[in-house]
């Protein structure tokens, strides 16, 4: 409900990563902030700019009497499962949380207000596959080389699908790898188990726990790693509020934008930068390649900065690994 000029985001899965600062950057920009997480994988002490309903997004019963009560004038979908090894292990899974629930939710979306809500999708660069060309842009062919890149591109079809049939705005962004944590100390990266490379590598550097494993060796890149684009959690942040005010300003239909800095950071100069942060050695066990790991993943973000105006302005990596780190160590005081 828009309260004086203040409006009102819905964010799904807001007690987890990426939708925890979210949160934090709406609120920051003079929304009211409602989220509705069933704490499958979030925390509930991430929820901290507005209330918090407990309940899964296919329990029509509570979305639909959330929305009515809020009445929100966008919605904001994070909630999904987003382990690649565990949707290859258990597909099942993927294909009902984040293909079925999400339809239930677009359903409540279309239908319990008297026009459609706008929804801001997390989608990802797991859409693409395997990379055809070294800068990835929005037209790059789609398809994917995993069931959770599967369930996130049947889910924007899924959104095309509903603009054209029920008038439903909606945005598409698809991130290259979240990482980094909010400067402030207030939330950060919290994912059991832990599957990415920079926690990871952290850990590695902190404790006895063991090396931190580099799959692959031999890639063609220039030291043998797989490169990837690293992309600052806030600075995602930023790119939904100007998507947000983007749907609202008009008559929106199923835009795409990909998020990423159009740098690569290979594995081993990562691992370089979490040597300088945290001043301690990194050990490493080289580990063959894994399976449909590309070499290089990187984004072509052009659209986002030209339409929404957007600039990532804390994801170099040094800036990346010290709030990393930082929430590390506080989680750890
Ligand atoms: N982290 C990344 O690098 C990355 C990259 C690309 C896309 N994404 C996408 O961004 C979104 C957020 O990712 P994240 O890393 O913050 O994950 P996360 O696991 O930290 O957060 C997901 C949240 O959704 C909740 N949730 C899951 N299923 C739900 C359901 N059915 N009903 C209600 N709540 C549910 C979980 O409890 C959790 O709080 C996901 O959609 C993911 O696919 C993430």
């Amino acid at each position: 409900m828009t309260v004086g000029s203040r409006k009102t985001v819905l964010v799904t899965g807001g007690a987890g990563y990426v939708g925890s600062h979210c949160c934090k950057e709406f609120h920051r920009n003079g929304w009211q902030v409602v989220c509705i997480d069933n704490l499958s994988r979030g925390r509930v002490e991430a929820v901290k700019w507005g209330p918090l309903v407990i309940g899964d997004i296919a329990d029509s019963e509570i979305v639909d009497a959330t929305i009515a009560t809020h009445r929100p004038d966008l919605i904001a979908h994070f909630a999904a499962y987003a382990y690649v090894g565990e949707s290859v292990a258990a597909p099942h899974i993927y294909y009902d949380n984040n293909i079925c629930r999400t339809n239930s939710l677009l359903n409540s979306a279309r239908s319990v207000l008297e026009k459609p809500i706008p929804v801001l999708f997390s989608s990802t660069c797991a859409t693409y596959g395997h990379p055809v060309q070294p800068l990835i842009d929005e037209r790059h062919p789609q398809w994917p080389i995993n069931p959770y890149g599967w369930s996130k591109l049947v889910i924007e079809r899924m959104l095309s699908d509903y603009a054209v049939a029920y008038g439903l705005p909606s945005i598409a962004l698809r991130y290259f790898n979240a990482a980094g944590a909010d400067p402030d100390g207030e939330i950060g990266e919290v994912h059991h188990p832990e599957t990415h490379a920079i926690p990871l590598a952290i850990e590695a550097s902190l404790t006895d726990d063991g090396p931190f494993s580099v799959f692959g060796t031999d890639f063609n890149t220039p030291d043998g790693s797989a490169i990837r684009d690293y992309i600052h959690v806030t600075d995602l942040a930023s790119a939904h509020v100007l998507a947000a005010e983007r749907l609202l300003a008009g008559d929106r239909r199923a835009e795409v934008y990909n998020l990423g800095t159009g740098r690569g950071t290979s594995v081993l100069e990562m691992i370089s930068a979490v040597r300088r942060a945290t001043q301690r050695d990194v050990p490493v066990s080289m580990a063959p390649r894994r399976a449909g790991d590309p070499a290089l993943l990187i984004a072509d973000a052009s659209l986002a900065r030209s339409v929404l105006g957007w600039e990532p302005t804390n994801s170099s990596i040094d800036q990346i690994m010290m709030t990393a780190l930082q929430w590390r160590l506080r989680a750890e005081a």
